[in-house]
C-alpha cells in the first residue's frame, strides 16, 4: 500500500525524482539529499506508491518518464511518429512530422501535425477495435439515472449503430466538413453520434445539455450545422428536462436571424417521456428510431487528411462570446489515446468510468476518443451522481466492476460532506487508479478520496489540461513517481510548461507567475472557429513566443507544479468555465438592470462561485422578486449552472477615472477580505466602497 510521509524524510533517503527547475525543456535530476530540510507543511507530504503498483505500471519509476519524456521533447517528430504508428493510416504522413509557429512576431500562429497523413479517428475507435480481437469486448456500459436501467453494446454492436446513423446523415446530404449540432444528454446515443460524425467526416459540436436555448441558438448560429441531433426529453435526479423544447426554442430564434435548420433529428427517450407528449414540427422534426435502425449497418468510412477539422466545442472566454476550439483528426487522435493510456496506466482489462458529460471537452478526449482509441471498456452514465442517493457513484463502481474512476473536485467534495458511510457501504476493490479534472483539487479533498474512496490503494491523477489543449497537460503518471495531494505533479510527454512574470520572462527554479507551454503538441488546437485572430491574441499575444494557458501557476522546489487558477476573467464554477461577462451581459439584458460587475469568490461545494455586483436601473427599488428574476434571467441566457450564488446591491460600482470598474477590490468584498482591499485611492469615487460594504449582507 501507499504511504504518505513527509517529503523531506523522502526525500533524505536519498532518493531522487525528476525535476525541472534548471530550465523547461531541459531535465535535470537532482539528488534530493541537497534540498536539506523542508518546513513541516502540507505541501511536502509525499504519496508514494506501492511496489505492488509500480510492479506492474506503464512507467514504473521516474527514470522510465525522464527517459521517454527526454526524447519527446529532444526528437518530438521520432517520439510521435512512432506512436502515431500504432494507428491505422490509410495513407503515411509526409515530411517533416510536424510543423509550428509558436510567435506571433514571426507571422500567423499555425500549427500542423501529421499532414499528408490520412486516416479517421472513427475507424480507429471502433473498427480497428473489431478487426484486433475485441470485437466482442464490451465498448460501452450504460447505466440509466433509474436504478435498474442499463444497457450494453459491444465493439462490433456499435460498429453497426455508428453505422447506421452515418449512412442516414450521408443520405440526407451531411458531407465532409459540414457541421452538426449535437444537444444530447449521456445516452449512447451521444458517443454514437459523435462517432458517426467523425466516420463521415463532419465536424460535430456537441453543445452540453444543460445549456439554455439562447445558448444553443448562439452556437447554431456560428457554426450553421446542418442537422441538429436532440432527444424529446431527458430524467435527471427526480426533475425531467424536456429538452426537445429548449431546441424548438433554439431553432426559432436562430431562424428568425435566418439561419434555419431544416432538419432536428429526435432520439426518443422513453425512459423520460412518450413520443405522443413531445411538440413537433412536421417536416423538420424526425424520429431517430423511425429512419435509423433502417440504414444499413456497415458505411464506407471518409478519409480525411490529419488536419481536417474533427470538432468545433465552444467556450467561454473573458469577452461575452463563447469561443469555438477547433480540434483536427490526427494530432488529436494520437495524444488523446496516449494520455489516457499513460495518465491511468490503462491495460485491457480495465473498466473506465469518466463521470463528465460529452457536452464538456472531458467528455469528448476521456470519455469517447481516448478511451476507444484504446478498445477501452467505459461507463456512461446518464444521471446525476448522487441519484436517489450519495451512495450511487459506488454502487455503480461495484456494479461494473469499474477499476478507473475519473471525476471533478466539486463532486469529490460533496460525497465527502454527505459522510464516508455512503462510501465504505460499498465495496470498491476494483478501483486501482483515481483521476481528478477541472480544478484544483484542494488538498484534504485529495486525502478523502485517495483514503477513503480509493482505500490508500490508488494512485490520483489529477490531470491539468484545457478544452484548448485536447488532452492532458501536467498530470501524474501512476505509479511514476510520488504525488503531493494537490499538485497536478510534471508534464505529460511532449510538453515544455513554464512559467512567466508579468513581462513574459521566463522564471526558473521554484516560483509563481503565468503557466504557459513553449512549443506545440499533437493535442493542441488550430484555431478559433472563424476567428483566427482572436486565437491569436488571447493566446499567443500575451507573452509572444509561448501559448498563455490563463492559468496562474507555482513549481515548488522539487519541481511540482501547483495550479492555483484563472488569471483572467473567467471563473470555475464546479468545473465548468464561465466567463464573467457572459454572466454580466446576461444581467444587463434584465430591463430593470443599469450595470453589473461579476466576480468569483470561494465556495466549499463548486471551488468558486458566482458574486454577482448590479446597479438598478434609477428608481427601481431592490426587492427578493427582482432578485430571483436577475438569477432567472442568467439561467435562460446561458443555463442553470451559471445562476449567480449572490447578488449584491450596488448603487454604484468602483471606478477608476478611466470608468475602468477595479474588480480586485470587488473580489475583497466578495470574499469579505474587508481590511485588505488595497489602494483604493485611484478611485472616482472612494465613498462607493463604503456603501458597498454597508450592503453586503442585504
Ligand atoms: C480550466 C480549463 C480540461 C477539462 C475540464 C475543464 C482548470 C482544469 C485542472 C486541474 C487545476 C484545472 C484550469 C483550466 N483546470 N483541470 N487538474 N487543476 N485546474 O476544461 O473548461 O477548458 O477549463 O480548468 O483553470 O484553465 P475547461
Amino acid at each position: 500500500n501507499y504511504r504518505i510521509g513527509m517529503a523531506s524524510n523522502y526525500l533524505r533517503h536519498g532518493e531522487s525524482i525528476a525535476n525541472f527547475s534548471s530550465g523547461a525543456g531541459k531535465i535535470s535530476r537532482i539528488n534530493a539529499v541537497t534540498l536539506g530540510e523542508s518546513p513541516a507543511s502540507e505541501e511536502n507530504d509525499l504519496v508514494l506508491p506501492s511496489d505492488e503498483f509500480c510492479r506492474q505500471a506503464l512507467i514504473p519509476n521516474p527514470q522510465k518518464y525522464l527517459e521517454m519524456y527526454k526524447r519527446s521533447v529532444e526528437d518530438p517528430a521520432g517520439f510521435w511518429s512512432d506512436i502515431a504508428s500504432e494507428f491505422y493510416w490509410k495513407q503515411k504522413w509526409g515530411q517533416p512530422v510536424f510543423s509550428e509557429n509558436f510567435d506571433v512576431r514571426n507571422g500567423p500562429i499555425d500549427i500542423q501535425w501529421f499532414k499528408g497523413g490520412v486516416t479517421n479517428i472513427c475507424y480507429n475507435c471502433v473498427d480497428r477495435n473489431v478487426e484486433s480481437g475485441n470485437a466482442d469486448k464490451i465498448a460501452i456500459y450504460w447505466e440509466g439515472n433509474e436504478p435498474g436501467f442499463q444497457d450494453s453494446l459491444t465493439y462490433s454492436q456499435l460498429l453497426q449503430r455508428v453505422c447506421q446513423l452515418a449512412n442516414y446523415l450521408k443520405d440526407v446530404g451531411v458531407k465532409k466538413g459540414d457541421a452538426v449540432i449535437i444537444y444530447l444528454p449521456m445516452l449512447m446515443e451521444l458517443p454514437i453520434a459523435m462517432l458517426a460524425c467523425a466516420r463521415i467526416g463532419a465536424v460535430h459540436s456537441v453543445v452540453f445539455a444543460g445549456f439554455s436555448a439562447d445558448s444553443l441558438a448562439q452556437r447554431i448560429m456560428d457554426c450553421k450545422p446542418k442537422v441538429v441531433i436532440t432527444c424529446n426529453a431527458v430524467k435527471r435526479g427526480s426533475k425531467t428536462i424536456q429538452l426537445k423544447d429548449i431546441v424548438d426554442t433554439a431553432l426559432a430564434e436562430s431562424s428568425k436571424n435566418s439561419i434555419s435548420i431544416d432538419l432536428c433529428l429526435t432520439y426518443e427517450n422513453q425512459c423520460a417521456m412518450k413520443r405522443g407528449d413531445t411538440k413537433w414540427q412536421d417536416g423538420r422534426d424526425v424520429w431517430w428510431q423511425d429512419v435509423v435502425p433502417k440504414y444499413p449497418t456497415s458505411c464506407m468510412v471518409e478519409w480525411v487528411d490529419a488536419e481536417d477539422p474533427l470538432f468545433l466545442l465552444y467556450t467561454s472566454g473573458s469577452t461575452g462570446k463563447p469561443k469555438g476550439v477547433l480540434h483536427t483528426t490526427g494530432g488529436y487522435m494520437v495524444y488523446t489515446a496516449t494520455t489516457f493510456k499513460y495518465a491511468f496506466d490503462y491495460k485491457p482489462s480495465d473498466v473506465y468510468w469518466c463521470t463528465a458529460d460529452c457536452g464538456w471537452i472531458t467528455g469528448h478526449s476521456y470519455v469517447t476518443y481516448g478511451p476507444m482509441l484504446n478498445g477501452a471498456t467505459v461507463v456512461v452514465y446518464e444521471g446525476a451522481p448522487n441519484y436517489p442517493h450519495p451512495g450511487r457513484c459506488w454502487d455503480i463502481v461495484d456494479k461494473f466492476n469499474v477499476t478507473i474512476f475519473y471525476t471533478a473536485p466539486t463532486l469529490v467534495r460533496s460525497l465527502m460532506r454527505d459522510g464516508d458511510q455512503y462510501v465504505t457501504r460499498y465495496s470498491r476493490k476494483s478501483l486501482r487508479v483515481l483521476g481528478s479534472v477541472g480544478e484544483p483539487i484542494n488538498p484534504s479533498a485529495w486525502r478523502w478520496f485517495f483514503n477513503v474512496v480509493g482505500d490508500s490503494r490508488c494512485p490520483i491523477s489529477d490531470t491539468w489540461w484545457q478544452t484548448e489543449t485536447g488532452g492532458f497537460m501536467i498530470t501524474p503518471l501512476p505509479g511514476a513517481w510520488p504525488q503531493k495531494p494537490g499538485s497536478a505533479t510534471f508534464p505529460f510527454f511532449g510538453v515544455q510548461p513554464v512559467i512567466v512574470d508579468d513581462k513574459g520572462i521566463e522564471i526558473d527554479g521554484a516560483c509563481s507567475g503565468y503557466l504557459c507551454v513553449k512549443n506545440s503538441w499533437p493535442g493542441a488546437f488550430r484555431t478559433l472557429y472563424g476567428d483566427h485572430e482572436r486565437y491569436e491574441t488571447t493566446y499567443f499575444k500575451p507573452f509572444p513566443g509561448y501559448y498563455f494557458s490563463g492559468d496562474g501557476c507555482t513549481r515548488d522546489k522539487d519541481g511540482y507544479y501547483w495550479l492555483t487558477g484563472r488569471v483572467d476573467d473567467v471563473i470555475n464554477v464546479s468545473g465548468h468555465r464561465i466567463g464573467t461577462a457572459e454572466v454580466e451581459s446576461a444581467l444587463v439584458s434584465h430591463p430593470q438592470c443599469a450595470e453589473a460587475a461579476v466576480v468569483g469568490f470561494e465556495h466549499e461545494v463548486k471551488g468558486q462561485g458566482i458574486y454577482a455586483f448590479v446597479t438598478l436601473v434609477e428608481g427601481v427599488p431592490y426587492s427578493e422578486e427582482l432578485r430571483k428574476s436577475l438569477i432567472l434571467t442568467v439561467r435562460e441566457q446561458i443555463g442553470a449552472f451559471a445562476a449567480p450564488d449572490k447578488i449584491h446591491w450596488a448603487p454604484g460600482l468602483p471606478k477608476t477615472r478611466s470608468g475602468k470598474i477595479m474588480r480586485r477590490i470587488l473580489r475583497k468584498i466578495a470574499a469579505r477580505q474587508l481590511d485588505e482591499l488595497g489602494d483604493t485611492s485611484t478611485l472616482a469615487e472612494p465613498n462607493v466602497v463604503d456603501q458597498l460594504i454597508a450592503l453586503a449582507d442585504c
